[in-house]
């Protein structure tokens, strides 16, 4: 058995039912599965616990289990690590990267800050732990805006990496903070022309954008919120057709709340690839989560320097949030 693949290349006999195995495992070796919402459906109904990237946090911090199996992106998994130092983390597949985090090293991150003295860091948590231990206070899509209402009017700040996400909030809140230049290329790519396309084919459908996307979709969107803000919305909304502008993984559980009404992905700019689809939170395969249950790898190892500066600003985002009931 290796992990030199960055997940465990071992083989798996053919005649296992995979779904009882992995939950068989799961409760023998006291193991509780966390799935974002943009993991394949099979995975997140798999899962104790599915959520966006702040509920996966919040659960985390309250688990009791010594085993966490992370089914997102790395990020995710060193967040869960570095509020669960005494447990065992371990992902399916360590190369489920992230672009956005990619978009801003932690040394040229470093450099930025040095450049602007006097700034509060506010970072989303798509960063590595790295550039976490730089910042004061995380953020995640569901608290950015009420996070960014918390600090003094007049505060310098620096936001990154997501230059779409600090837009927006730049826009809702009135603030000017200064952006770094990243992006995700999942929510870069959709069109707003396609967009404006499905919309006249279905006049009343809603559209849902996450704010990662660029402010030309962000701007026609009837709501703009995190992946459990847009489910939300859509659950309690009294129309039946919704354009979803984020990854289609959340589709699965929209659907599943609402068997009745109806989800259309929006279509990105380049039409012959599934921009739709972050194809590092698909990495994560049913195969993939049975070994690594089984041999309990690969593992979450994150710094032990790094992710005692880089819990603090996570442990702030999670104490306002609490205070804020988000
Ligand atoms: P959420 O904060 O909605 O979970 O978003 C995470 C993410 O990776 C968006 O691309
Ligand atoms: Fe990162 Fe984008 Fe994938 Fe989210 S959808 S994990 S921001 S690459």
């Amino acid at each position: 058995m290796t992990v030199d693949k960055g997940y465990v290349d071992a083989p798996i006999d053919l005649s296992l039912d995979l779904k009882s195995e992995i939950k068989r495992l799961k409760e023998e070796k006291h193991a509780v599965i966390l799935a974002h919402y943009y993991q394949k459906g099979e995975i997140q109904d798999l899962a104790d616990y599915i959520g966006d990237s702040l509920a996966l946090a919040q659960i985390a911090q309250k688990i009791e289990a010594p085993i966490i199996v992370l089914c997102g992106v790395n990020f995710m998994g060193e967040t869960a690590k570095i509020l669960c130092p005494d447990k065992k983390v371990i992902i399916p597949d360590m190369n489920a990267g992230c672009s956005l985090a990619d978009s801003c090293p932690a040394d040229e991150f470093e450099k930025f800050i040095k450049l602007n003295p006097g700034h509060t860091v506010v970072s989303y948590v798509n960063t590595s732990a790295a550039v976490k231990a730089l910042t004061d206070v995380v953020v995640t899509s569901t608290n950015a805006q009420q996070i960014v209402e918390s600090l003094p009017a007049d505060e310098k700040i620096i936001f990154g990496p997501d230059r779409n996400l600090g837009n927006y909030i730049n826009s809702i809140t009135g603030r000017n903070m200064k952006l770094w230049n990243g992006a995700c290329h999942v929510h870069e790519q959709f069109s707003v022309q396609k967009i404006l396309e499905l919309k006249a084919q279905y006049p009343n459908a809603k559209v849902l954008a996450h704010p990662e996307c660029k402010d030309v979709v962000v701007r026609i969107a009837d709501k703009v919120g995190s992946t459990a803000a847009l489910l939300n919305y859509a659950v309690n909304s009294q129309e039946k057709e919704f354009i979803v502008a984020t990854e289609s993984g959340i589709i699965h559980e929209m659907q599943k709340k609402c068997p009745e009404k109806v989800f259309i992905p929006a279509p990105p700019e380049d039409s012959t690839c599934a921009c739709n689809e972050c194809n590092f939170m698909r990495l994560n395969t049913l195969e993939k989560l049975y070994n690594c249950l089984k041999y309990e790898q690969p593992e979450v190892v994150v710094d032990g320097e790094i992710a005692a500066k880089a819990v603090k600003p996570i442990l702030r985002m999670l104490e306002i949030s609490e205070k804020l009931k988000l």
